[in-house]
């Protein structure tokens, strides 16, 4: 028996959290999983209900679950009040305690939506990429922080950009083991990029140093490349099927994944698996809580229900299931059935759906 902790969240969060958790529900049942289910409160609805947006209660749960299924945080009605009551810094606080820091977003195109992407077919055809994003450090936790007055009388915002060597090479170790799995697998030789600022930033020539020390003594069969975020962005978009692996970072890697989204057609697509040094994991979408389209049922829910799957196979080692999942996906876009985020227009025997009606045209291919 496994318990998994469901956070809906904020905005579009409990419209994907539905359609997952039905998703979730189905595959339990048809692989005889014995998962059990509980929901908790996190970012603006938790403020509401509790002042808080990670209570007490939310994070013993999920200490205790074995696994968690995060919808989104955020919105308008929270963006102005004080920073460290805001939906966001629940979200960075159950990261970090419990220790899910390396946050893995896979870029992996479904042929069906090639002509979805803003960018040409050809260049993101049978893309499948991995970003290795390290969570829980960096400009993201670093101190000192805050909003200081000069003595001029002139305000100054500031934030700090860490990383020791420990951090550096736990997430170094997980994108260089990953590279090796994903060699295996593709018959490819393992490569990997790490993505730093290092012609700049010290803690980030730290980054690469450490980097290139792992790859001499530990990792001789995986390749190394090193690459400047800016270049990085430039080439994610000019010829994206170059990367296998990409490390790096917290801030870069929050902003490359999102831009790494555009290729598989919509940010709607990209899940992601926050994990912990045991495998004990947090499964979120990458995407946030779209307020512009909350409550509306336009809400693309593939990108958490693809999350379902990873959970299933980072941390209950069920790979027949999770592919159940990935496959009733891939079933569901061959029958043409599309939210409207990854609507190409120009295609006749499409049919645009919402949100809850492609969460259950996923779970009918399962049951
Ligand atoms: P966002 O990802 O919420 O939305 C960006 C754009 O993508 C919007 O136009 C939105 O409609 C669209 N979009 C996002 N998810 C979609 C989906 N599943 N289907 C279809 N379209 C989708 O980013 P934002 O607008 O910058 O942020 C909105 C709020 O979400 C903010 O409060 C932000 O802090 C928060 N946020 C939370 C998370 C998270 O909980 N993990 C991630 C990112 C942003
Ligand atoms: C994400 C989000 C979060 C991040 C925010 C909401 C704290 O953008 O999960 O990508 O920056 O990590
Ligand atoms: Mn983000």
């Amino acid at each position: 028996m496994a318990t998994i902790l469901t956070l809906a969240g904020d905005g579009i969060g409990p419209e994907i959290m539905t359609q997952a958790i039905d998703v979730l529900q189905a595959v339990n049942k048809k692989f005889t999983l014995n998962l059990t289910f509980e929901s908790g409160l996190i970012g603006g609805t938790a403020i509401d209900a509790t002042g808080e947006p990670l209570p007490e209660e939310t994070l013993s749960r999920a200490r205790a679950a074995d696994a968690v299924l995060l919808g989104a945080v955020g919105g308008p009605k929270w963006d102005t009040i004080e920073r460290s009551k805001r939906p966001e810094r629940g979200l960075l606080k159950i990261r970090s305690e419990l220790g899910l820091f390396a946050n893995l977003r896979v870029a992996k195109l479904y042929p069906q939506l090639a002509n979805a992407s803003s960018i040409k077919a050809e260049i993101i055809s049978g893309l499948d990429l991995l970003i290795v994003r390290e969570l829980t450090g960096g400009i993201y936790f670093g101190e000192p922080r805050g909003i200081r007055t000069l003595d001029n009388g002139e305000q100054q915002g500031y934030n700090t950009m860490v990383y020791k060597t420990s951090e550096i090479e736990r997430i170094g170790k997980v994108a260089f083991d990953l590279a090796q799995v994903r060699a295996k697998a593709s018959g490819k030789p393992a490569k990997i990029c790490s993505v730093d600022k290092a012609n700049v930033l010290e803690v980030t020539e730290l980054w690469k140093q450490t980097m290139t020390k792992m790859q001499e003594s530990q990792y001789s069969d995986v390749a190394l490349s090193h690459m400047y975020a800016d270049n990085a962005c430039m080439q994610l978009i000019r010829d994206p099927k170059q990367f296998d692996v990409m490390v790096t970072g917290n801030m870069f890697g929050d902003i490359l994944s999102d831009e790494a989204a555009m290729l598989t057609g919509s940010i709607g697509m990209l899940p992601s698996a926050s994990l912990d040094e045991e495998g004990k994991g947090m499964y979120e979408p990458c995407h946030g809580s779209a307020p512009d389209i909350a409550g509306q049922d336009k809400a693309n829910p593939l990108a958490t229900i693809l999350s379902v799957a990873m959970m299933l196979r980072y941390t209950f080692k069920q790979e027949q299931a999770a592919q159940a999942i990935e496959q009733a996906v891939s079933d569901v876009l061959d029958d043409g059935l599309r939210t409207v985020d990854i609507l190409d227009s120009s295609e006749a025997d499409l049919r645009q759906v919402g949100c809850q009606e492609m969460g259950q045209a996923v779970l009918a291919k399962l049951v």
